[in-house]
């Protein structure tokens, strides 16, 4: 380096800016007291092109590149495993994500506990309850042993060092808003210190082949950090949904670098913690009323699987001169698009009628697929017609009434059969992809009206 020049320069902490001399504010992004000095050591030939560096890094052709097998660890639930891509990768680093209360707490530890029962060391560090309150959720689970540790600890730097002390195969880190870092100055569960702390648990998982799960809140008000500003953090981000009055509880792979993002896992809430359901269709299904009008069995599809649905509709006359319409768990507007074309393409008459529907079993739906069980139970609760209690249908319905094709035909179709339904209205356009004979009627229909005849 050429005598006299410079060795360091400033560099802005948030933007990277890069300067000779400190600034107080950066010009770049406006920030007040974040240039800090750093070594620079440029040499002549590394800003010139066309001259070969000695140590050029080489790349590796993808042939070459030898992959060990990754040994995936079973969490003990197949939902939790399928939603992983096959179960957990040691040293990675998984976010589980949901509102405060839906079961996040509940998960984990249950997780810690299989993972303990075979034989692998665990920590689960919380930083909002006491050790006693973890044993009350604990003894609602069942027993346990001696390989699950608690802590209730929010140091990182503590918790760093608890880790490489006891050297666990897993920690759980509940939550991540609750953990601050020295290196930060601002409050537990700002976005700094979130980013911070994430940041630190992602360094102890790959040095030292941890898995860690962080567990976050997600919260409206934006006043406490959400998860998403580190979902780019981390190899595999879980979303736990449900209406928290509503046992169920779906499990939704947002990111995953392990797998597919495709998967969900369904789960029942319980007194003695969450069980998995096996088969959602037959779980949702349950308590289904017999012979009343206004209701239709749906096939959907939630992630890649099928799942059959009830949808419910309460079409009456309004007493008010505006006709009240109201949805839960499908789209408001799609049922009143629905409703639209109902009356204009059909003739039926609903523009004093009050329209209520709701699917069964808290289940949120927003499939182009319900469209057609949207319409056929309005139909039938409008017309009191009672739809065949044997009869599911699916398909997506165009604004001149025709019946759109859908995807996945054939594994909803199966998914109707394996549960004893014996008719099927289904898009005629997605006749020709079903793979093979099913042990049911399928009736292909193109338009609203050719469905709706079959259901009277
Ligand atoms: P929790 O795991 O604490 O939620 P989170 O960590 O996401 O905030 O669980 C919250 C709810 O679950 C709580 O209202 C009680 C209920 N619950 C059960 O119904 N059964 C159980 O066995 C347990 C442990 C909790
Ligand atoms: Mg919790």
């Amino acid at each position: 380096m050429a005598k006299g020049r410079p060795s360091t320069a400033f560099f802005c902490n948030e933007c990277g800016y890069e300067s000779s001399k400190w600034m107080g504010q950066c010009p770049a992004c406006k920030a007040w007291n974040t240039f800090v000095e750093e070594p620079v050591s440029k040499t002549a030939q590394s800003g010139r092109s066309g001259i070969l560096r000695k140590n050029a890094p080489e790349p590796t052709s993808v042939t070459a590149v030898s992959l060990e097998d990754i040994s995936r660890c079973k969490t003990g639930m197949s939902e939790l495993d399928r939603v992983l891509g096959g179960g957990i990768v040691p040293g990675s680093l998984v976010l589980v994500g949901g509102d405060p209360g839906i079961g996040k707490s509940t998960l984990l530890l249950q997780v810690c506990r299989n993972l303990s029962f075979d034989g692998h060391k665990v920590i689960y560090i919380s930083g909002e309850e006491s050790l006693g309150q973890i044993k009350m959720r604990a003894m609602r689970i069942g027993d346990f042993n001696n390989n699950l540790l608690l802590l209730c600890e929010t140091g990182l730097s503590e918790i760093e060092e608890v880790i490489r002390k006891h050297k666990p195969e897993a920690v759980v880190i509940d939550s991540i808003q609750t953990m601050y870092s020295d290196n930060v100055s601002s409050a537990p569960g700002s976005v700094s210190q979130v980013r911070e702390a994430t940041n630190a648990l992602m360094v102890i998982a790959k040095s030292l082949s941890v898995t860690v799960f962080i567990v976050g809140h997600v919260t409206k008000e934006g006043t406490v950090a959400g998860p998403r500003v580190l979902e780019h953090m981390v190899d595999t981000v879980l979303y736990f949904e449900g209406d928290r009055y509503a046992s169920y509880r779906i499990l939704r792979a947002v990111k995953n670098r392990f797998g597919s993002t495709n998967e969900v896992g369904v789960f029942e809430m319980r007194s003695e913690g969450l069980t998995e359901v096996a088969n959602p269709s037959e779980y949702m299904l349950t308590g289904r009323p017999k012979g009343s009008a206004g209701s239709c069995v749906v096939c959907a599809i939630e992630g890649t699987r099928p799942m059959l649905v009830e949808v419910q509709a309460l079409v009456c006359h309004s007493t008010f001169g505006i006709p009240r319409r109201q949805a839960t768990g499908i789209d408001y507007n799609r049922v009143n698009l629905l409703m639209a074309v109902l009356e204009k393409r059909m003739g039926y008459k609903m523009a004093e009628c009050d329209a209520y529907l709701n699917v069964a079993g808290g289940m949120k739906m927003n499939e182009p697929a319900m469209d057609l069980g949207i319409a056929l139970s309005v139909v039938s609760s409008f017309t009191d017609k009672v739809i065949p209690e044997d009869t599911v249908a699916f398909g997506e319905i165009g604004l001149s009434g025709e019946v759109r094709s859908v995807t996945l035909a054939s594994n909803r179709v199966a998914e109707a059969v394996k549960l004893g339904f014996k008719r099927i209205i289904m898009p005629a356009s997605n006749k020709a992809s079903l793979d093979k004979d099913y042990k049911a009627q399928i009736i292909a229909v193109e338009n609203l009206s050719d469905a709706i005849k079959a259901i009277s």
